[in-house]
């Protein structure tokens, strides 16, 4: 095999110039998540099935689809690829990813963030490189280390490569996560004048009207730009799931519904996991909002079951573990906590997480739905400043936060319920649920003038739509 360039100017070992040329476009393809990404990386490997970049891709692609069965094809993947790259040559870079790969499929996703940014700082338009250390401090839960990874890069790229688009948008989704709300907004609006079809970008700007309460905004931005994003894989529910935020502060719970049904869940069996932490967030918010959610706990239970012993993602478990809770099935719940557990115990990175915080989470949610409020308040409220470690979004997180103001209310202690709900409308102050627990709290307590002044804005917040 030779070397060849792509047109960025990166070094591939591949068999022709073609295939160079085509990683270049499935890097675009990836950071678009475009539905013809897979196809992309096909064509490739059938054309260079030798290529070392794209074997790494193969195994990159399979590891993001976040469960333990991928997760073994994976490493197999980066196992093979070890054993080829000595056979075909490599070019350092091409190593610094096949490590990477095999950190990652061993679990330490630190050392393969690590290695990732090490590239960069040779490499910066390797926009894999890029994108997959976005995803994983994504996971790390550090919104700092997302704005800063981009900020190092974004002065190193021409503002007319086509994908420099993509950049803007993952630096706004960094700022978005730091509080950086007005710069974060400004950066993704930027994107998305670019490239509408840039759901990332589109997204980041939706996360920031959910943070700044501007619920009405939200709708129309995430609706008005709904024919160019959801041309997407399925990254697009979760525009639906943002959209359905926004909806639920505004008490407009049959559009949640609807949205639900015929968007979060419908194509739930592909078992992406992002799917089902769009669903139980969705399910266990729409309870929390008083509304009978009938039996659609039953559908997230049957595809949950199927990943009690998956050790990927904490974040993502702990989605799983909501469905199996939330219907009922205290058998397959309590197995999925056992494995927990003896996750927390090993020597990896979303090991220590668990460690940390995600096994005390998962114990707290098994309480809040056995009925041991008290046991949730006190497991969830022992690690509500370290949550952040657990990754994803500070909106998805936020079920969590809520879910402990509601284990807090049903477990009668009236002054402990007062105070989190003070804190909650302190900081959103656009939010309706926020408004109305605040509401009862002060009334349980017999204040009742602060509870009618607290009612007035959960109500004006809803008569707002
Ligand atoms: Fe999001």
């Amino acid at each position: 095999m030779k070397q060849f360039s792509d047109p960025n100017g990166l070094a591939f070992t591949a068999s022709t110039g073609e295939s160079a040329a085509l990683f270049a476009k499935l890097t675009s393809s990836y950071m678009g998540f475009r539905r013809t990404t897979g196809e992309v990386l096909g064509q490739i490997l059938d054309a260079d099935p030798d290529m070392p970049m794209a074997r790494c891709a193969k195994g990159y692609f399979a590891k993001l689809m976040g469960s333990s069965n991928h997760s073994a094809h994976a490493l197999e993947i980066s196992r093979d690829l070890d054993a080829h790259l000595p056979k075909v040559g490599a070019t350092d870079r091409e190593r610094q990813h096949a490590a990477a790969l095999s950190a990652w499929t061993h679990g330490d996703m630190e050392k393969a963030t690590a290695i990732w940014e090490e590239i960069l700082l040779d490499e910066p338009m390797d926009g894999l490189a890029l994108r997959l250390s976005h995803f994983t401090h994504f996971y790390s839960g550090d919104g700092r280390r997302m704005r800063d990874a981009l900020a190092r890069i974004l002065p190193l790229w021409s503002e007319d490569h086509p994908d420099y688009g993509f950049l803007l948008g993952m630096y706004a989704f960094g700022l978005e996560e730091s509080r950086e709300y007005a710069r974060a907004e400004e950066y993704g609006r930027k994107a998305v004048e670019l490239n509408p079809a840039d759901a990332w970008s589109v997204h980041s700007v939706a996360h920031v009207l959910e943070m700044t309460g501007r619920q009405e905004e939200g709708i129309d931005w995430v609706k008005g730009l709904e024919a160019d994003w959801s041309t997407v894989n399925n990254f697009r529910f979760h525009l639906h799931w943002h959209r359905c935020l926004y909806h639920l502060e505004r008490g407009e719970f049959d559009e949640v519904l609807a949205l639900y049904d015929a968007q979060i869940v419908s194509d739930i069996s592909s078992d992406f996991y992002l799917d089902i932490c769009n669903a139980s967030s969705l399910l266990w918010r729409l309870e929390m909002f008083g509304v009978d959610v009938g039996d659609r706990w039953s559908e997230l239970a049957s595809v949950a079951r199927t990943h009690v012993a998956d050790t990927d993602l904490i974040f993502v478990s702990l989605h799983y573990l909501m469905a199996l809770v939330a219907a009922g099935d205290k058998d397959a719940a309590d197995e999925m906590i056992s494995n927990i557990r003896n996750w927390s115990q090993l020597n990896e990175t979303q090991a220590g997480i668990c460690a940390r915080v995600g096994l005390t989470l998962a114990e707290g949610l098994r309480d809040a739905r056995a009925g041991d409020h008290a046991g949730a308040m006190a497991k969830i409220g022992s690690v509500r400043y370290l949550m952040d470690e657990i990754g994803g979004s500070a909106a998805q997180r936020d079920v969590f936060h809520m879910i402990l103001l509601d284990a807090t209310v049903a477990s009668g202690n009236a002054l402990k319920a007062r105070s989190l709900f003070a804190e909650r409308v302190g900081e959103k102050v656009h939010s309706s649920w926020s408004w109305h627990g605040y509401s009862n709290a002060l009334a349980a307590l017999g204040e009742d003038a602060g509870a009618r002044a607290a009612a007035a804005r959960a109500a004006a917040i809803r008569s707002l739509t």
